[in-house]
């Protein structure tokens, strides 16, 4: 009851209307067509296969999240391309998002988690949020291969995760302002500033900006994909981890998981299945066409609810209860990361981050209670704007 509370309270902050649109759409069937929004879909082998099937679903058309993205990222920003372009662009930076290379990274980074841990073991108060958000932005820098202005580090990292949050709550369903546009563009040229002068010289080899060089991008060209890593990189970890510790906490599976190590995995996992970072994404129909016997018009804007098919009853039994004992039925193929061509690029690092922050957690303290927490309202990724958390003894 509690896990169910909290989460419906961050999802409702962020978007109170289509949260309550995508609970409805469960009930209602596998595809649902909802005038001025769109085509719902909640079944998960219906969405795979549009997701796979991306020259007749595409990323741009009316309607699309891509173009709000291109308005504020610029055209390169790999989630709003399509076809062979997205294709090559995704294939030359691959090498880039191995595991190997996310190891590489936390390696880099791994100070900042044994603080946060050596803080709790002293029984501080920690701020999830906040921490995550330095994390994460310290890792984008690496990721970009880019040093963040010495001496402020931390407070850069924060500032690239707070201009990204914000231009992010621009991307929705109705077009934005006028006014949204100017913010966003802002923002991007804010945190562009962070890397210009870095990208004049030549990055690590092994690194985005390195990359982005080698090929020949400008760094006005370079731009709109560096910065797509560093939003899509910071919101979604950035929302993930303190929800998930947040669910842990409430439904008092903290303490077995630190009994049990081994299950970190799957609580990752069920975590990243109850809480389905990113709820939704869209796809525009080309040509009249027919999913698993569903008829879909040209021009049609799909939304596929991540969120649903997360908690598709064909593949999860009793799919709302949260249980990091559940074994998972791999048909899901882990649908919160998406499927096909777009499936996310930063899964590995996700992944990743994500076993390191809960598996020091469990190993620096037994148990953790909430102190305080706020909701984040208007925020693209329902997230947490505060969780503070401390150690208690069991
Ligand atoms: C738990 C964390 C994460 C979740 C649940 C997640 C989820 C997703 C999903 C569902 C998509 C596909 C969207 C679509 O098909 O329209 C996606 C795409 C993407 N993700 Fe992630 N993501 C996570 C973390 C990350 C991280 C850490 C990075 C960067 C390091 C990242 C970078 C990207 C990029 C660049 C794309 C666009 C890929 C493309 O269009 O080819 N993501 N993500």
């Amino acid at each position: 009851m509690r896990v169910q509370f909290h989460e419906t309270l961050v999802n409702l902050a962020a978007h109170p209307l289509v949260w309550g649109m995508a609970r409805l759409a469960r009930r209602v069937g596998p595809v649902w067509k909802v005038p001025g929004l769109g085509v719902l879909i909640s079944d998960a082998e219906c969405a795979r296969e549009i997701l796979r099937r991306d020259d007749e679903f595409t990323k741009n058309g009316p309607g699309s999240f891509a173009q709000g993205m291109t308005v504020g990222l610029g055209p390169m920003a790999l989630s709003n391309m399509d076809g062979a372009e997205h294709r090559q662009l995704r294939a030359a930076i691959a090498d880039l998002l191995t595991p190997a290379r996310a190891d590489v990274l936390l390696d880099n980074r791994a100070d900042d988690v044994a603080l946060m841990c050596s803080r709790l073991s002293r029984g501080e108060c920690v701020d999830l949020v906040h921490f995550v958000r330095g994390w994460s932005g310290r890792l984008a820098f690496e990721l970009l291969g880019i040093a963040p202005p010495v001496g402020r580090e931390e407070e850069a990292s924060q500032e690239i995760v707070r201009l990204s949050e914000r231009m992010a709550s621009m991307l929705g369903f109705s077009r934005p302002s006028k006014r949204q546009i100017r913010i966003a563009q802002a923002d991007r040229e804010q945190i562009a500033a962070y890397f210009r002068d870095g990208y004049e010289q030549p990055a690590p080899a092994m690194s985005l900006s390195g990359r982005m060089q080698t090929l020949g991008f400008t760094f006005e060209q370079a731009i709109s994909l560096l910065v797509m890593f560093v939003m899509a990189g910071t919101l979604t970890t950035g929302a993930a981890l303190p929800r998930i510790v947040a669910l842990l906490a409430d439904s008092g599976s903290f303490g077995q998981l630190a009994a049990n190590p081994a299950l970190i995995p799957q609580a990752t996992d069920e975590g990243l299945r109850y809480v389905t970072p990113l709820p939704g994404t869209v796809r525009v129909v080309k040509h009249d066409t027919e999913v698993q016997g569903h008829k879909l018009a040209a021009d049609s804007r799909l939304v596929i609810l991540t969120c649903n098919l997360a908690r598709d009853a064909k593949l999860f039994t009793d799919p709302d209860r949260f249980d990091i004992t559940r074994s998972h039925n791999p048909r899901a193929k882990r649908s919160w990361y998406g499927a096909g061509p777009h499936r996310c690029a930063g899964l590995n690092l996700a992944q990743r981050q994500l076993h390191a922050a809960l598996s020091a957690m469990i190993s620096a303290v037994p148990n953790v209670r909430i102190v305080k927490r706020r909701v984040a309202f208007g925020a693209l990724l329902p997230a947490y704007a505060h969780l503070v958390v401390q150690a208690v003894d069991r």
